[in-house]
């Protein structure tokens, strides 16, 4: 082996929010197509779901911290300790509807727990010389919803549309972008961050869209769609995000931005009756599952639309989404419904508190 194959075998990867849904379809995808080992740092958070790892139980390449992004010494003591030659950071509270109800933990997380994690990153790679020092990145995972929102007839959002967050969530992922990037221009860390549209797949949380549709609809309760259900999304199945990231920690260019999205703009009113549809053929019930559907009081500030231009990563890193909508979301419906017990498991007490006060105060609309 070369040095630098070697190097890159025995180097960790240091992944923040692994145990999340995102994260944890990351951490499993990294296993599976990667030689180096991984730390994933999670402070476990209500979205922060070990169980989603348990595979790796046996992983001698796989290492949980249980821990806090805005704990500084934590930060500097795992950096010491497992020298990273990357970061690729997902911890984050991630919610619009949360960030609504209360924004400080988003403040807490997004902007102080990316500033520290920056922080102790710099640190780690001022001691850093030579090979190792060249190799190493900082991957910061955001969102669309830092563009704001498109009317019907606009572009779709690209690298260089101006910030203009709307939600507290939104504002707090735009804040700790603005960070990232201010690192690498001040402090020429080597930087790259990702902006990608909303996924779905195994593992998320059914405070979203399409697992609180799956989950709602096979529990008999109302499928709650917010205002006329005409808002779009831009859908991206959860492994297509994940092998973009792969590709953008291994070749992108530092400092740079890379929007990634599906090329799939759907109505969520489109969204939620597909996912009818599915289930009526896969598990069938007394009545077309369509018909728990309710319009609720819309979200405050919510957003029309989002769409993604992804042109920059097709053409300088040669990724392109590899699922359909259509397949993407019946692996996912299938999926769902395979692991009753998840979804049963994941629906603890601070969930059912949630779906509490989200969805008792909205007016039922039809
Ligand atoms: P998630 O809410 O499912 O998971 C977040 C994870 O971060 C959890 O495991 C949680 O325990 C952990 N975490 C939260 N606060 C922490 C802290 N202070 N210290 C350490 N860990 C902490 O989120 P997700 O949907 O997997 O999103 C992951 C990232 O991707 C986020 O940064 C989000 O902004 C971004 N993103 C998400 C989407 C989407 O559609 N879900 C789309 C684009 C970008
Ligand atoms: P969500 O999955 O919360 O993602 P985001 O707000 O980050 O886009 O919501 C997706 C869309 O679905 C969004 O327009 C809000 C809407 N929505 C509903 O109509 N009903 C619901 O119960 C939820 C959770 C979301």
């Amino acid at each position: 082996m070369s040095s630098s194959a070697e190097f890159v075998a025995s180097s960790p990867i240091l992944v923040t929010g692994g145990c999340g849904f995102i994260g944890a379809n990351f951490v499993l995808d990294w296993m599976r197509h990667e030689t180096s080992p991984l730390v994933n740092l999670d402070a476990l958070t209500y979205a922060g779901n070990p169980e989603n790892l348990a595979a790796l139980a046996d992983e001698p390449r796989y290492t949980f911290v249980h821990g806090d992004i805005t704990d500084s010494e934590l930060l500097r003591e795992l950096f010491a300790r497992h020298r990273p030659r990357a970061v690729v950071h997902f911890a984050a509270e991630s919610h619009v509807d949360r960030s609504i109800h209360g924004p400080d933990a988003f403040l807490r997380t997004n902007i102080d727990g990316t500033f520290r994690l920056l922080q102790a990153a710099r640190e780690h790679y001022a001691s850093l010389e030579g090979e190792v020092r060249a190799a190493f990145r900082f991957l910061h995972v955001s969102t669309d919803e830092v563009y704001g929102t498109l009317e019907p007839e606009d572009a779709a959002f690209s690298e260089t549309t101006p910030y203009a967050p709307n939600s507290p969530y939104a504002a707090s992922k735009a804040s700790s972008d603005l960070l990232v990037r201010a690192w690498h221009h001040t402090y020429a860390l080597p930087t790259l961050i990702t902006n990608c549209s909303n996924n779905y797949g195994q593992y998320q949380f059914p405070e979203k869209l399409i697992p609180l549709t799956i989950a709602n609809a096979l529990a008999g309760k109302p499928l709650p769609v917010y205002g006329d259900g005409q808002q779009v999304r831009d859908w991206l199945f959860v492994e297509d995000h994940c092998t973009a990231i792969r590709r953008v920690l291994s070749s992108g260019r530092l400092g740079e931005t890379y929007n990634i999205g599906g090329n799939n703009q759907r109505a969520n009113l489109d969204v939620v009756k597909t996912i009818c549809s599915l289930l009526d053929e896969l598990r069938p019930g007394a009545k077309p599952y369509a018909e728990q559907i309710r319009f609720v009081e819309d979200r405050p500030g919510h957003d029309r639309r989002y769409a993604i231009d992804a042109t920059k990563i097709e053409r300088e890193l040669g990724w392109q989404p590899a699922h359909t909508f259509p397949t993407g979301l019946r692996a996912t419906v299938e999926w769902y419904l395979a692991n009753a017990a998840w979804i049963e498991n994941v629906m603890s007490g601070e969930y059912l508190h949630w779906i509490e006060r989200n969805y008792a105060g909205r007016e039922v609309k039809a």
